[in-house]
Order: structure tokens, then C-alpha cells, then sequence
């Protein structure tokens, strides 16, 4: 079964979807990541879908104006955290280090991580081979030190919210390329457990049974079309099929 991650980000529509969500088609292998003063009313309101927090504190309590520790998330109802979203590395100055410190701390509150890995433009620009080295940073860096192997969303940084405007979308066959390679990665020896990667960046209804289709990629995480009813009841009956 592959995965519908849903990011909603800071919507404040997001709780009534949510509940709209839960009440139509609560199935499992989809993870919701509200606004985080929702998430308590929305794991309440889920059973199957489950619902992750869309960032988290390495620290459990102390003078931290603003933060939401890990526990706390997990207390609301959350049974994940997403880390390292590119939009928290480039407005809030996210580093591999400090989402290296809040996987560790989401690992020891019992929280399931999804990390975001993704190359900007730039680098894309180089090549396959560079997004390459530019991810394997990501998660070398990133889960130094970490025991379970979250699930991973590679979401390009120039193919988020609709592209850029210069920038062609990212094709299927690159996606399941980067899934294979992080795949790879992480599994140094063979036969061993493999991590579920999922493609995120502008996938909408039309594009999501292209980017579903290759085995490499275990789902997607959706933004913007996520939050707009008929996009996303079309996105589950495709998903459903695919
Ligand atoms: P998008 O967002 O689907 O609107 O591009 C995806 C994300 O940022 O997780």
C-alpha cells in the first residue's frame, strides 16, 4: 500500500479539512500533519489516518519561547514528526545538525520521523550525479547517530508549491531514480530492511498516478492540492487503484 502524507502547513482551513477528511474516508496509510494547535482536536477526530506534527523541538521543556517539544506533540496525538522541511531550513535556519537533534529527540518520545531531503535548483542544474551527493549529505548528516530509519521524503526544493518559474516540474523517472539512490544509501549491505522513500513537490491529481506508479517510491507528500477538496478525493480514488 503506498502512502498519502498530506502537509498543510500554515492553512488555517486545515482543521475543517482535516475533519471533513475523517468523517469521508478515514483509511489507513495516510498521515496528516496539521497546523500543531489542531492536532489534538484532529487525532481525536482520526482512527486509521494517522496525524504527525510538522516540526518539533530537540528539547522536552525549558525556556524555549514558541517550541512544541516532542512529547508534547506525542501527548496531543501525534504519532509523527516531520523534520527538516526545506521551507523550515530556508525561513527558520534548519541545519542537517539541529534536524539531526530533533530526529533524536522525536526517536526517544516515541515518535515516528519523516525526514525531508532535497536539492535547490542550482545544484539540480549540475545534474542527477549532484542532487545525488547533495541528499547523501542530507541523510548522512542528518541521521548520524540514529537508530530507526525514518521514512524519507525527497521533495526537490525548486519543484515545491508549483515549481519555480523557470524550472521544469521533476519528472517520475528522475524521482524514482532519487528514491532508488536514497534506497541504496541506506542500505549499504544487501537484504537488509529498506526505507520507504516518498516523492513530494506539486503532485497533484493529474500527476499523482505517474509518480506513484514506479516500485522505488512508497507514497507522496502533498501541499497545496492537499487542501482543496475535489484535488484531493480524486487524489485517493487514484491512489486507491494504483
Ligand atoms: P506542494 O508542497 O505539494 O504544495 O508542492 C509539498 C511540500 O512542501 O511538502
Amino acid at each position: 500500500m503506498k502512502i498519502l502524507a498530506l502537509n498543510w502547513k500554515l492553512n488555517p482551513e486545515a482543521e475543517r479539512e482535516a475533519l471533513s477528511l475523517a468523517a469521508y474516508s478515514d483509511r489507513e496509510g495516510v498521515i496528516i500533519f496539521p497546523p500543531a494547535v489542531f492536532l489534538r482536536r484532529v487525532s481525536e477526530r482520526t482512527r486509521k489516518i494517522e496525524t504527525g506534527a510538522q516540526n518539533i523541538f530537540w528539547e522536552f521543556s525549558g525556556a524555549f519561547t514558541g517550541e512544541t517539544s516532542p512529547s508534547m506533540a506525542k501527548d496531543a496525538g501525534a504519532r509523527w514528526a516531520l523534520v527538516g522541511h526545506s521551507e523550515r531550513r530556508k525561513y527558520f535556519g534548519e541545519t542537517n545538525e539541529t534536524v539531526n537533534r530533533k530526529i533524536k529527540a522525536a526517536e526517544q518520545a516515541g515518535l515516528r520521523v519523516m525526514l525531508c531531503v532535497g536539492e535547490p535548483w542550482p545544484v539540480r542544474k549540475r545534474g542527477m550525479k549532484a542532487a545525488e551527493s547533495f541528499v547523501r549529505q542530507q541523510l548522512r548528516q542528518g541521521l548520524s547517530g540514529v537508530r530507526r530509519k525514518p521514512i524519507i521524503a525527497y521533495e526537490p526544493i525548486w519543484a515545491i508549491s508549483g515549481g519555480a518559474a523557470n524550472h521544469p516540474s521533476d519528472t517520475p523517472e528522475d524521482s524514482a531514480r532519487m528514491a532508488a539512490f536514497i534506497k541504496k544509501t541506506l542500505s549499504p549491505k544487501p537484504y537488509t530492511l529498506r526505507p520507504q522513500v516518498l516523492y513530494g513537490g506539486s503532485v497533484n491529481s493529474k500527476n499523482i498516478a505517474a509518480f506513484l506508479k514506479p516500485k522505488e517510491v512508497n507514497g507522496v507528500l502533498i501541499g497545496s492540492a492537499g487542501l482543496k477538496k475535489e484535488e484531493l478525493r480524486k487524489m485517493f480514488e487514484i491512489s486507491n487503484i494504483t
